[in-house]
């Protein structure tokens, strides 16, 4: 098998596992995050092919979207080994695509790899900036939260407990609780390059909100 026909048997498996998503983490979602790795990983020198192989794979595991996730790693492992994967492949694919949701992170410090390291930056940049804020209000609105509400501080160090629970969130406060911080945790030079504008777009709009809220323009 060439690496293009891996890439492409990955996507159709990704395709076929998210095809009924309703959480904001589409094909949509993947494709751009692809696209994204890929481009970090040739302005980091990286091969993108495990880093674009990882990005297909990211949320195909992740606990909001499928029962069991132990399961899910097995289904996804043994389909990687039936298309020629190596083992080492499989190995980095796996530790990738396991260790890097934002919940993991709130756990402590993890040791990422370069690929690991590449995907994460990929699937952050995508929670910030225009594509950001649109994927917030549209989650927010699937799952009833209010817009905004000044009486409602936002919190600070939440624990993963905490994070998950977010039913009494307000939209505009998901970016202090989160987004802003993405541009500060992204490892590679290339992403932080990219949040640069997209961290200007997401503050430009949260003042411009803020200040039609409180009747200032
Ligand atoms: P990931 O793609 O890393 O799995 P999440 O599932 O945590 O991300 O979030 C998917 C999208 O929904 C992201 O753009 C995120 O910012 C947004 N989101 C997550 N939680 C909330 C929330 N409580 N309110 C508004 N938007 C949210
Ligand atoms: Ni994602």
């Amino acid at each position: 098998m060439t690496t293009a026909e891996q890439i492409e048997v990955v996507r159709q498996y990704t395709q076929s596992q998210l095809a009924n998503d309703q959480t904001g983490h589409g094909m949509d979602h993947i494709m751009r995050v692809v696209k994204m790795a890929k481009q970090i990983a040739q302005g980091e020198q990286i091969d993108p092919f495990l880093p674009v192989v990882a990005a297909y794979l990211h949320d195909t595991i992740d606990e909001k979207l499928v029962a069991d996730v132990q399961l899910a790693q097995r289904h996804v492992a043994d389909f990687l080994k039936k298309n020629d994967f190596t083992d080492e492949q499989v190995k980095v694919i796996m530790d990738t695509i396991s260790n890097i949701s934002f919940a993991h992170t709130l756990d402590g410090k993890v040791n990422l790899s370069k690929v690991a390291q590449i995907v994460r930056d990929a699937d952050w940049l995508d929670a910030i900036g225009a594509i950001g804020i649109m994927r917030a209000i549209y989650y927010g609105g699937a799952h009833g939260e209010k817009i905004y509400d000044p009486a409602i501080e936002p919190r600070t160090n939440m624990t993963r407990e905490e994070y998950r629970d977010l039913s009494h969130e307000t939209i505009i406060n998901h970016f202090s609780e989160k987004l802003f911080h993405i541009k500060d945790k992204l490892f590679t030079n290339t992403a932080q390059r990219i949040a640069e504008h997209r961290q200007q777009v997401m503050i430009d709009y949260v003042a411009e909100f803020k200040a039609e809220w409180h009747g200032e323009q």
